[in-house]
């Protein structure tokens, strides 16, 4: 296992991977890493020849300083369990100075509204400090590839719109989202919830799949009054936003086309902790 914390060194191995012909899959995390994130490695190690992952909870996407503060960190069994997937994936865990070079600060991108709704309406800057590590990750690893979840969709629309707008010769793949037996989407900041609410989070999967038996049969603002009212009778979790949207888009809408992919999303809140889902509708 090649374990890097500095860049410079990273890039020396990873020219000579390149310069011996070996195509580079990228998965970026934050660590504290589970079955969702071991999918990606999968995928990646699957694709290319050599496989960095890189761990690094990055400052700049918090809006809320608790949520950083508190984001499980576990680098010790986060190595075992890439181990534990193969001994040839490269990690890279840069400290904030080596990756930011200067002053950590988000830069300002424009996605074309991508940023505007949902996960980037709640979350203020959110996707211009996802946007600007990305871009540092890409530049420090040059990778063929790079692999996101589904999990978080509108991040991985404005990922895709980041390549396009910079012109970077990187194919992003996109993995399924990965989930608990009973439906809850795999997420580190599961770690935080009480046993029982854990269990219970199920709901949220079980509105979702709901939602989709109803698209095509009910109306957009009967399924969304359905929502609200499911959340609204629900003592344990609180609803942030649910809407449906054009998955290229992602404009929230209350009118659907029929050659058009849609997607719904929801973020909700339970003993103080934001959880993310979202499904395909068609
Ligand atoms: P993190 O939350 O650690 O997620 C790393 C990658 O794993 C993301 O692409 C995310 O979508 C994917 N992932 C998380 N849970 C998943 C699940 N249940 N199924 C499938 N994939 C899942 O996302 C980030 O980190 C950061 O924003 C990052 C891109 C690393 C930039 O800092």
């Amino acid at each position: 296992m090649e374990i890097f914390q500095n860049k410079k060194e990273l890039q020396k191995r990873l020219t000579k991977l390149r310069n011996e012909g070996n195509n580079i899959g990228l998965v970026p995390t934050m660590g504290a890493l589970h079955q969702g994130h071991l999918s990606l490695m999968q995928q990646a190690i699957t694709d290319n020849q050599a496989v960095v992952v890189s761990i690094f909870v990055n400052p700049t996407q918090f809006n809320n300083s608790e949520d950083l503060e508190k984001y499980p960190s576990s680098l010790e069994s986060d190595i075992e369990l890439i181990a534990s997937l193969s001994n040839d994936i490269i990690i890279f865990v840069p400290t904030k100075e080596h990756i930011y070079e200067g002053e950590v600060v988000s830069k300002r991108f424009d996605f074309e509204g991508l940023e505007g709704v949902m996960e980037g309406a709640f979350r203020t800057g959110h996707f211009n400090g996802v946007a600007t590590i990305v871009e540092l990750l890409f530049n420090a690893v040059k990778p063929n590839r790079a692999y996101f979840g589904e999990k978080d969709f509108q991040q991985l629309q404005i990922i895709k719109k980041l390549v396009k707008i910079k012109g970077l010769p990187i194919k992003i793949v996109p993995c399924p989202i990965e989930r608990e037996s009973h439906g809850l989407a795999l997420s580190s900041r599961n770690e935080r919830l009480s046993q029982t609410t854990r269990k219970a989070a199920s709901f949220i999967y079980n509105t979702l799949t709901t939602v989709k038996t109803k698209f095509g049969t009910k109306n957009a603002q009967v399924i969304r009054d359905w929502v609200t009212t499911q959340y609204d009778e629900n003592q344990l979790f609180e609803l942030e936003y649910f809407e449906m949207a054009d998955v290229d888009t992602l404009t929230p809408t209350n009118t659907f086309n029929e050659n058009t992919k849609y997607r719904a999303f929801i973020a909700v809140y339970t003993e103080g902790i934001r959880l993310i889902d979202n499904i395909a509708l068609n």
